[in-house]
């Protein structure tokens, strides 16, 4: 179990991740450098929200893997969602995900894939063996330009699952997910919930780092789907936050919009799902960090059993 945060600590450790300003109404708006919805939903920003004022969050169990350590790299870019394919990723209309108010089941989220059969033997595998054969996978061109493929961190009964959309630099160098700037500020943002990635477990879309840190296509997403899906079935976490359009892409097979989705409680199957901006996207765009803020207190209302 992680040490009882120190309050004033915590508030040093905000304020020089930027998000000290969650506490203060915002009037004015910085410009920002992102593009389409994003860039709207900003220009609308609206005021800040006040801190939750909560207990310390307490794991469920002990950790099964070790926090990471936040390292200086480039990051990839939010600007761009996964482009609608022509040959939808396994798309059926029961499979689309249903908003917590509809009380409407999802069907079996594994259900989205390419390859039923690679994708139902991926659903029978422990860690151990995911963990080797997302190392291992060539399933799409990702993997051809590799240094490796990340797998996930953190604790693997977490109550909280974050979901990101792939590995930059950094993460293809280090072989761990949020490891660069967008990681330090997934950080802070954990550290504002009394959170560690002790407490959470963070994986991605896709394994392997796009070149140039493009966004990922449906296809590429569709081909490691498999692979988050047992993630989530092994973690089975209260709550699934969705980092960013192709990270929202993959755990709901819908194209949406996060400045229209926010708010709104998805389904993974049984279990929420809560979009939010990308932290990468928050860098470029720190006026948003309250809206996140906002969407991240909907999540731990969720993981507290309050919603
Ligand atoms: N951005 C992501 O979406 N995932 C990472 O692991 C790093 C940056």
């Amino acid at each position: 179990m992680s040490a009882p945060f120190d309050e004033k600590e915590r508030f040093a450790r905000l304020e020089e991740m930027g998000l000290t300003p969650l506490w203060r109404l915002r009037t004015r708006l910085q410009p920002g450098s992102g593009a389409g919805e994003e860039q709207e939903a900003q220009k609308k920003a609206s005021a800040g929200v006040a801190p939750p004022g909560r207990a310390p969050e307490a794991p469920r169990k002990k950790p099964a893997a070790a926090a990471a350590v936040p390292a200086p790299a480039k990051e990839r870019s939010e600007a761009r969602p996964p482009r609608a394919s022509s040959e939808p990723v396994g798309r059926s209309p029961a499979l689309h995900p249903v908003s917590a108010a509809s009380g409407t089941p999802a069907a079996s989220p594994s259900a989205r894939t390419i390859d039923p059969e690679r994708a139902a033997r991926i659903a029978t595998l422990d860690w151990e063996a995911l963990e080797a054969e997302i190392r291992a996978c060539s399933a799409c061109t990702l993997h051809r330009t590799r240094t490796q493929a990340v797998t996930g961190v953190g604790n693997r009964q977490a109550r909280w699952m974050f979901v990101g959309e792939g590995p930059g630099r950094e993460e293809d160098r280090r072989g761990e997910p949020f490891v660069g700037p967008a990681g330090k500020l997934l950080d802070a943002m954990l550290f504002a919930l009394r959170l560690d990635r002790t407490q959470v477990y963070i994986a991605n879309a896709v394994k392997c780092r796009p070149p140039d840190n493009r966004t990922p296509t449906p296809e590429e997403i569709a081909a490691c789907a498999p692979f988050l899906f047992r993630q989530i079935e092994l973690v089975r976490p209260k709550v699934l936050v969705a980092l960013g359009r192709p990270a929202a892409f993959a755990l709901l097979n819908e194209e949406i919009k996060i400045a229209q989705a926010r708010g709104r409680i998805f389904r993974y199957g049984e279990i929420p799902v809560v979009v939010t901006y990308h932290p990468a996207y928050l860098l470029r765009n720190p006026a948003d960090k309250a809206k996140a803020w906002e969407d991240l207190c909907r999540a731990q209302a969720l993981v507290e059993g309050k919603d």
